[in-house]
């Protein structure tokens, strides 16, 4: 009987069912059979083994750019030359975000950003404490309810916004627009979608530029106050890259921390023994969230582009061709985690890959890691018998990210 062709990118991603309800029978296939996969149809290369992820991710020397690459990069060239309309923000945010930006750019907007985010961060551990139980005290005594809605969504938007400094009463609307603007990055959208991603931009844009101005004239302990006031001694930062880079920390400080901590929920419900560990011991708290984060990444796939002809896995690679890398395939890949499917919160193994790596590992990983780290053990704490009246995960349809649309507990 004649192989079912090697899946593309599209069939990669939770637009289609299979990948969604399992997305290992199809990485565990190409990591097998074709680990340096080319999708003709996406013109870009799939990578699915551990080695060839972490060299990609962590070649410094490769562009982010989408505009780097070649035209037969469908999916990377539909970013650069997506016009979306109705879009008012200003021009000097166009680009201007470190996700998708190369050096020299990249090496002066990132390190003061990093270094004022990671300074609020080292000291949030008791603002982080305090949220996390405000959201369980909120629940009340409820006896069934959506631990998404109720939890995993409000602790991390909660968070960024009392650490940048936004206005905790407008909350839903930062979430609304946060959910639109990274549909940005979603190439397949519908019509619908693209004015949403429009008015989100918009008002994100807005906002900020609003905010900025007024902690010029009324500095406040947050990370917009820092921002300002470095531009202010001389660091040599835009209006536009401050705002559209505290826009980014608020768009991504929420999506896949909800993500993570929704995941983690379902695990440990559904690996009671791992549950049974984590309670019998919390000090396993830290190595618990790094297996959700191997065990179940939030976010698939990030992406580069080759600045040089090389050689990936053994392959020849031509300067401008694209990669898919796979998070979720290299962390499941046997060759760096022995019994890869296999959910265990006391691994010691290689490090995962779900932060990505190199100059643009996620810069919101400390915070992730501890937000986390204190809202699933008080979860769980709070409601030890927690049970799923439905066990079969509901999952997003969000190309690229893995997380639950809701999560019904009984507690
Ligand atoms: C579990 C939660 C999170 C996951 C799984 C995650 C994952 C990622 C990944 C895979 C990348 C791309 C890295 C690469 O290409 O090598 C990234 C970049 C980024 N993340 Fe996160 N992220 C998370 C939380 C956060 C948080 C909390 C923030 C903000 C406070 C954030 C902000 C960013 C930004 C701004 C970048 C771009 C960094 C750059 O390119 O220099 N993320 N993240």
């Amino acid at each position: 009987m004649a192989k079912e062709p090697l899946p593309g990118v599209f069939e990669l991603t939770p637009l289609n069912p299979k990948f969604s309800e399992n997305p290992h029978a199809l990485l565990d296939r190409l990591r097998a059979e074709c680990p340096v996969h080319r999708d003709p149809a996406a013109g870009t290369f799939f990578l699915t083994r551990y080695d060839d992820v972490r060299g990609v991710v962590s070649d410094n020397s490769m562009w982010r750019g989408p505009q780097f690459a070649e035209e037969a990069a469908v999916i990377q060239r539909a970013l650069v030359e997506q016009n979306i309309p109705g879009i008012t923000a200003p021009e000097d945010e166009r680009g201007k975000s470190i996700l998708l930006m190369d050096n020299p750019d990249h090496a002066r907007i990132r390190p003061p950003l990093a270094k004022a985010l990671y300074k609020r961060v080292a000291r949030c551990r008791p603002l982080v404490e305090a949220v996390v139980a405000e959201k369980l005290d909120a629940i009340g005594d409820a006896k069934r309810f959506d631990a998404m809605a109720k939890f995993a969504l409000p602790v991390p938007i909660d968070v960024i916004a009392r650490i940048l400094g936004v206005d905790q009463n407008r909350l839903a609307e930062f979430r609304d627009w946060s959910e639109g603007a990274i549909l940005s990055l979603n190439p397949f959208r519908s019509p619908a979608e693209t004015e949403w991603v429009a008015r989100s931009i918009n008002a994100l844009s807005a906002y900020m530029r609003e905010l900025m101005d007024k902690r010029r004239k009324s500095p406040q302990d947050d990370l917009v106050t820092d921002m300002v006031q470095l531009q202010a001694e001389g660091a040599p930062l835009s209006d536009g890259e401050i705002s559209v880079n505290l826009q980014g920390l608020l768009i991504g400080g929420n999506l896949t921390t909800t993500d993570l901590i929704g995941n983690a929920i379902w695990l440990l419900i559904t690996h009671q023994q791992e549950l049974a560990k984590l309670k019998s011991d919390p000090a396993l708290a830290a190595s618990m969230v790094e297996e959700v984060l191997r065990y179940e990444s939030p976010v698939d796939v990030t992406g580069r582009i080759a600045s040089r002809d090389m050689e990936v896995g053994g392959c020849p690679v031509k300067k401008a061709q694209s990669f898919f890398v796979s998070l979720r395939g290299a962390n499941r890949d046997p060759a760096a985690f022995p019994d890869p499917h296999r959910f265990d919160i006391t691994r010691h193994d290689a490090p995962h890959m779900a932060f990505g790596g190199g100059s643009h590992l996620c810069i919101g990983a400390p915070l992730a890691r501890l937000e986390a780290q204190i809202a699933i053990p008080a979860f769980f704490a709070r409601y030890p018998d927690a049970k799923l009246p439905d066990p079969t995960p509901h999952w997003r349809q969000m190309p690229f990210f893995r997380g639950l649309k809701e999560l019904t507990v009984d507690v």
